[in-house]
Order: C-alpha cells, then structure tokens, then sequence
C-alpha cells in the first residue's frame, strides 16, 4: 500500500524533541543551601567554581606548596583532574575545605573510560557483547573502584556515533549505530550513578561526551570540522546523547568539533537550545580540555572573546583553558557579559557537588579501606575475564580449527604476543600498564600441561620504527627488537617448524587507535602482514589473533588465513580471556558494532544507509549508472551485527501476532532460535524495520531491538520483540518526531545481513 502523508494521518509527536522537561521538581532544601552559599560569594569565587584545571599528579604531601594549592585558597578552582589516590586527593580536598574562604569541597575528575585499575575491554568491544547488563555492571564496578580511590567524576560515556573507522577514536565509543549505542549509554550512565541520588559513596558522577557529532570528524582527522544536516543529526547521531540525558546523567562534555560554523564549546543553538530547552538537562556543561582556548586558533576571537561566548552558549566549566578564571570578570566589568549568566553557571557546579554529597561530607569519596580490598580485587578481575571473552567477535572458523586442540604445541608469533604494556588499551589511566599478563602467558596459564607454547616474535609493529614511536606512546612499549627483519622472521618460521597450530597475534598497538590516532591505512602494517603470510606458507593452520581499536581492513587476511578471533583491547584480563576462547573454555559471542569495509576507499561504510534513486541490485557487482565503485563492490568484508560462534544457530520464520498495527495498539514479532550445533552458546537475536515509503527518504534498514540468549546444543528458544507506534518514528522535514502510515518490513537475523524478512502496515 502506498503510505498517504497528510498532516491528519501522521501520528506526529514533538515531545522528544520540542518539551522542556520543565516538571523537574526542584529540591528547596538544595535551593536554599546554595541561595544562601551563593549570598555570601564574590563574583572572583564564583567564577572560580566554573574553573576546572589539570594539575598532573602530585606525590603526597605536595599539592599544599603547589601553585595549585594557592589558588584553591583563592577559591579559584571548582574541580580537579587527572590526580590518582585516596591519600592525595583527601590533601588537595583539605586545602579547598580548610583554607578557602568558604570551605566549598572540590569535585574530582578522572578519564575512567573502561574500567578503573581493572580494565574492562575498550568501550567499542564493549558494545561488542551487545549485553547491556554486563556493560552496566562493567560501569559499576569502574565506579565502586573509582570512587573508593577518591573519584567523584567519571569522563564518560563516550556516546559519539561514527562511521569512519579512519578515526582513532572509533575506539572509545559503541560503534555506527544510534539504537545500540543509545541502550549503551543508558546502561552505562545507571551504572556509574546508579539511582541518580548519589545515596552511597559508591555512586559517581557521569559526564556524557564529546556533545556533539565528534565522531563525524571530517575525512577521519581527529578534531576535525564537522558538518551535517539537521535531519541527519536528530534521526543519526543525536539519540545516544539523548539517551543518557533521559537516564539522567549528571554532566555533559562539549565537543572540540565545530556544528554549523560555530564550535560546539561556544555553540548556543546546542548548549542551550536543544540540550537544555529541548531535552530538559539540568546537569552542567563541561568542556574538553581546553576547549575554550582552542577558539582562539578556530578563529572566533580572542580568549576573552571566546570566553564570554562560551558562557553566552550555555558552558559552566572550563577545562584548562583558565580562560573563565581569567577573563570572566573582566568581560563582566566591560557588560559583556552579566552576573545572572555567572550565577547560573556557579549555581550548576554547586548543585553536581550538592547532589553529590560532598557539602554533607567533603571526604565522602575516597576510602583507603574499601580501595584495598576492592581495587583490582579477584572479583572484579574474574568479572572482567568474563567481560572480555564475551567482548571478542570470531570473525572467520574454517573447517573448525578454533577452538585448538588441548594437545601439542602452539607456535605464537607477533608483536603483540608479548604486548604486556599494550593489553589494557587506550584509555585506561587508572590502570597499571605492568600488571596484565601477555598474551603467551595467558596461553600457558590456560593450556595445561599437555600443550607446549612457544613464542617467536616474527616481526615488529611495523617496518618504519618512528611510525611505532608514534603508535606506542605513553609508555605503552612493544620493546622494539633490533634484529633484521630476516632474523625475526627465520626465528618464527623455525618456532612454526616445531608446532601443530600456529597463533599470530598481530594488528594495532593500543596507542594505534585512541584520541589523535587517525589513520589512512586500515591494512595490517607491512611486516606483521609478512610474518602472517611465512606462517601461512608452512601449510600449518593458522588462527589470526587480531587486536585493534577500529574496523580494518583485512580482505586479504579474510580470504587466506582459516581462523580469524577479533579480540580488540580487552583490559587487565584480556590474555586469560583470549585462551579462555581459543581453548574453548568459552563460546564466542561478539557481534561487530561497526561494519568492516573491504577497503578504504569505501569509507564510510555502514548498514543502515540510504538507498539512492539508483542502488545496486542484490547480489550484484558493477551495473553501469548504478550507484557503485568500479573496482570493489558495495558490500562490507563483514557486516554489522556479525559474528560467528563455535555452535550454529538456526532462525525459523518470523510469526506476526497481527499484519497491521495502528498508534494505538502494538504487535509482536516472535522467531524460534535454535542452537543447531555441538556447542552451548549465546546469540544475538538482532530486530531491524525498514519503512517502505517515507515524506523523507529512510534507511534500508534500521536496528530496533536485540536480544542475547543462551542456549545449550540442540535447545530452542522463542524470541519475541513488541513493535509499538514509537519504534516506529523518526524526524521527518520539520524535525517533527513521526511515524508515518503504511507499509513496514521488518526483519529477524544474526547479523544486519542475514535476516528473515516479513511485511506489515501501520494503519
Ligand atoms: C579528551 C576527553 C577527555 C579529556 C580529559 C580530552 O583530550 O577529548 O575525552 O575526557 O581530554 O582528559
């Protein structure tokens, strides 16, 4: 049927969107406390809250003679970042409260992005497991360490949708799909706030970043201009953000990216308009470090100019710039800006540490008690097992060589077998580089005494030694070996000589992927790509142990080696993990997050596209004047939502409760699973609708709904997802929240390709 589109039939809403959530019911008693705090402020202490600077680290005892430590006297500083142990944090904490004018307690801060000093894997293997209970319990327990550790704010989630793996920041967030990285960052904003009252010293701020559309960087570049059309943003990028401000998170983090000409630091339509007007957040704003500065070489004006700007826009603190705390009162005293704009600023940093607790007990955060039996404990280290053998995505298992055998000998090659420093990941500054086991440990640990692991490092990162210089910073070392290449691979190829099965372990360094880490070639650098194929030359099989931070392109590998397990950068446990999975111990159940192209060229690359005036006929390669390349073709090395398992599962047809469903009822949509195979496993039950016809064009498909069930060899399970009028809706021309009579498919698969499809209408 052909949808009609009169305004009379579209069921249209504008509540996501266009409502303030102006019901919140204000605390009087907070009110009240800060009425009166504020009341006895000068306007040099209040500009000081909005003043967020990052000192380093201090040993204890030296942040009292530090320069820092005058300025917290001068209530000059709201917050602190970047400082690490309950001991110093309680000594800065005593400055601010003991010898500043008003005692106000300082909120601090900290990048615990996937874990604490248990590293969880980086957040896009995270999304990965697609569990959202695993995820939220992930945050928790980064939070019952933090916290413990002195730590009242966590710069995270990380919620930026991209779709350009060049970007090194793929990494960090939960991949190219809105819907699953929304869920994502629900999960994980409940799990590091819990209920959102902070009732329990446990509890720690979240900051949802980079607001908005870092991830759409142009050409991959990091902090690169973005640029896009409102209807794309409110239907493709925005939802995760929203998501979180709806679960309640108490700050946000603006972008370092320009929207629409103006920097999102300084950008009003976003700080204000939408985010708080629109959607209602009554958080505060942060911005990235030193975001406000960064205007300046923007091009928007002076430090002052951009200062005052920012404020304008809606941005409460300052990070690093020092361009609040040292310009503010001058723009104030030239009407530049005015008093109220400084209130309501101060006023939101007053209230994160009301909420918080820290007036009530400034040293709320922080027990050196509670830190030593939960810090690193055994329970969250088995946790995090756990977590990141559920995180790796078997991406290719020929002939069933994975899972290996429990006998014989195992040649591991690579420069990451023994990557001790590189198996946390990016973005883990908590967490001791020292203390992982490498992956040959892991192994030996593993295997028990009937296997023989040896090891053979085959080559080094990469040829060009200031190319791993680059890709290994901060610390995070993969001991350059001096030999000649020949060396290096003759000493692999004798040590493959010698075993049943060879493991590479190959791919990116933790430092290959991350913030500033954007690359133009996804391939796996040259001499590991050598080492890989003098191993598959022997004629032994080989498994393909792939770390990385992004999709890359491995059309080659793909094609040549048997067994490929994507393990990413799985945290502290991440060797264990990864022998739990090659053993067998552990099914596989990783589903990609993102698409993996074939190339670079065919970036970017994801599922839920347009299908253009001119597409491409299933199936097909090149057709003259359809929209395609002449020298690849359209489709992904691998798909989103793709992984396989060691069992199989069979998917029956899709049973509609109803073929029709108006705005006032809903349908189900029920499939029976079955686990076909010799393994229980778990599966990723994936739901995408496609709307037929639209007053704008929609996706082919978009993701709706999934599901992770377990299933033991040879069980069935009936998955059943509701379809309601809201699952249904998108922005259409007028930025309007709709959904728009007529006819639907939806589809049921194990990945975004391989789906069962059925019709239905919306009446
Ligand atoms: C990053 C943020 C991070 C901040 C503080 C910036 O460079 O973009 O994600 O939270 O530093 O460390």
């Amino acid at each position: 049927m052909k949808k009609i589109i009169l305004g009379a039939l579209c069921f249209c809403s504008l509540s996501i969107f266009a409502q303030p959530k102006s019901t919140t019911v204000r605390d009087e008693k907070m009110d009240k406390f800060i009425d009166n705090l504020m009341s006895k402020m000068t306007i040099e202490e209040k500009i000081g809250q909005l003043n967020l600077p990052s000192v380093g680290d201090f040993t204890t005892g030296q942040a009292k003679n530090s320069n820092i430590a005058e300025k917290i006297k001068k209530g000059q500083v709201g917050g602190l970042f970047n400082i690490k142990g309950v001991a110093k944090i309680k000594d800065v904490q005593r400055i601010a409260v003991e010898e500043s004018r008003l005692g106000i307690p300082l909120i601090f801060g900290m990048d615990v992005i996937h874990g604490y000093e248990t590293a969880f894997p980086i957040p896009l293997a995270m999304a990965a497991t697609w569990n959202t209970a695993t995820i939220e319990q992930a945050a928790r327990t980064a939070a019952v360490e933090a916290s413990s550790d002195g730590i009242s704010w966590t710069f995270s989630p990380m919620v930026d949708i991209t779709r350009d793996p060049r970007w090194g920041r793929f990494s960090e967030g939960s991949g190219e799909d809105p819907f699953l990285g929304g869920a994502i960052a629900k999960a994980m904003v409940k799990g590091y706030q819990g209920d959102n009252t902070y009732s329990r010293n446990d509890q720690i701020m979240a900051c949802v970043k980079h607001f908005a559309l870092y991830g759409a960087a142009e050409a991959g570049r990091d902090y690169n201009t973005t640029d896009m059309s409102r209807i794309r943003m409110y239907n493709e990028y925005l939802y995760p953000y929203k998501a979180a401000v709806e679960a309640g998170v108490g700050s946000v983090m603006a972008s370092f990216n320009e929207i629409d000409g103006v920097p999102a630091t300084a950008n009003k339509w976003l700080l204000t308009d939408l985010l708080r007007k629109q959607w209602g957040f009554d958080g505060f704003v942060v911005s990235d470090y030193t975001g406000i500065s960064e205007m300046i070489a923007h091009g928007i004006g002076d430090l002052q100019q951009v200062s005052a700007r920012a404020l304008d826009a809606g941005l409460d603190m300052d990070m690093v710039s020092e361009g609040f705390n040292g310009t503010l009162a001058k723009s104030l005293k030239e009407g530049k800006i005015t008093e109220e704009q400084i209130n309501t600023a101060c006023r939101r940093i007053l209230e994160a540490k009301y909420k918080l607790g820290l007036f009530k007990d400034p040293y709320k955060f922080g027990n050196e008690k509670i830190a030593k039996e939960k810090i690193f404990s055994p329970e969250h280290r088995a946790f995090a097992r756990k977590v990141a053998a559920e995180s790796f995505v078997l991406l290719k298992n020929d002939n069933n060589t994975l899972p290996l055998a429990k006998k014989g000998t195992i040649a591991v090659v690579g420069p990451l077998a023994d990557a001790r420093e590189n198996m946390n990941g990016t973005w883990s500054v908590a967490a001791d580089i020292n203390k992982p086991s490498t992956l040959v440990e892991g192994l030996k640990q593993v295997a028990g005494k009937n296997i023989n692991v040896i090891f053979a490092k085959g080559s080094n990162l990469a040829k060009d030694k200031s190319f791993e210089d680059r890709a290994t910073l901060f610390g995070k070392t993969l001991h350059r070996d001096n030999r000649s290449e020949e060396e290096l691979l003759n000493e692999a190829i004798n040590a493959a000589a010698k075993a049943d099965i060879i493991v590479a372990a190959l791919g990116e360094s933790a430092e290959m992927s991350g913030e500033c880490s954007s690359r133009t070639d996804l391939n796996i650098p040259d001499v590991q790509h050598q080492l890989l194929e003098a191993m598959l030359k022997t004629g032994k099989p080989v498994v393909l142990v792939l770390f990385t931070g992004r999709p890359v392109t491995i059309t080659w590998e793909d094609k040549h080696v048997p067994a490929i397990l994507n393990v990413w950068f799985g945290g502290t446990e991440a060797a264990p993990a990864i022998a739990d999975v090659l053993f067998g111990n552990v099914n596989p159940s990783g589903k990609l997050p993102a698409t993996f192209p074939k190339n670079v060229g065919q970036i970017p690359l994801f599922y839920n596209h347009k299908n253009t005036g001119r597409p491409l006929a299933e199936g097909h390669w090149f057709e003259k004047f359809r929209s395609n390349y002449l020298d690849v073709d359209n489709d992904p090395l691998y798909p989103f939502g793709y992984g396989l398992s060691y069992t199989t599962f069979q998917y029956g047809d899709i049973q509609l409760s109803s073929s029709s469903m108006n705005n006032n009822s809903e349908i189900t949509a029920s499939v029976k699973v079955t686990n076909t195979g010799k393994y229980d496993g778990s599966e990723v039950v994936q739901l995408y609708i496609r709307d037929m016809v639209g007053s704008v064009t929609r996706p082919v498909k978009e993701l709706k709904g999934f599901e992770k069930i377990f299933l033991k060899a040879g069980e069935s399970k009936d998955v059943t997802f509701k379809i309601t009028p809201e699952l249904l809706k998108f922005y259409n021309a007028d930025l309007e929240y709709v959904n728009e009579p007529g006819d639907f498919q939806l589809m049921i698969g194990s990945n975004s390709r391989d789906v069962k499809t059925i019709g239905f209408e919306l009446k």
